[in-house]
């Protein structure tokens, strides 16, 4: 059989309420997904209550932005996604661009915060920075994953 040599990385992304409030940003975003090649392995709606919010962003607390991070993060729908692809961590945070709305469009113009970002707060998306934290983030958005069992599922070829 041909086999690919490519091995296919998990990530979390999540579209922000500020992103999910508009359903036009809302699928564009979608589209971007599978235009840039991303297997959509899950995805979910939910709305966090704000002790899920301080619990996802604990190692942000005691930073001026923590409060208003918090609160945003709860403040409506969001949508969330377990991707695969090749280098599918840099990969999301290379279309998200930089985590400032105004850097971003000053140094990374066409990126998703440069063309939808609000503020540094809305700033539309989400998504794991590392190995570890995608392993953490994509089981604190789907407890009921393994991703184990899913790589031992899926089609051999891909691996
Ligand atoms: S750091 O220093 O690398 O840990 O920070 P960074 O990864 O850039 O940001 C971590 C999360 O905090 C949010 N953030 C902010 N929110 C509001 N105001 C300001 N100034 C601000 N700076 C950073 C940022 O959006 C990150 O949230 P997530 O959900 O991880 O994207």
């Amino acid at each position: 059989t041909l086999r690919c040599a490519k091995a296919l990385q998990l990530t979390l992304a999540v579209i922000k309420p500020d992103a999910v409030a508009h359903p036009l940003i809302l699928e564009a975003l979608h589209q971007k997904i599978l235009k840039n090649k991303f297997i959509i392995v899950r995805s979910k709606d939910l709305i966090w209550r704000r002790q899920d919010s301080e619990r996802f962003y604990a190692e942000h607390k005691g930073r001026f932005f923590y409060q208003r991070l918090v609160e945003f993060m709860s403040s409506g729908p969001m949508r969330a996604y377990i991707l695969a692809r090749e280098n599918a961590i840099s990969q999301w945070r290379e279309l998200m661009g930089p985590t400032k709305v105004f850097r971003a469009r000053y140094i990374a113009p066409g990126t998703i915060r440069a063309l939808y970002g609000l503020t540094d707060t809305r700033n539309t998306t989400h998504g794991s920075d590392s190995v570890e934290s995608a392993q953490r983030e994509i089981a604190f958005f789907f407890p009921e994953f393994s991703v184990e069992e899913w790589m031992e599922q899926t089609e051999p070829s891909f691996r």
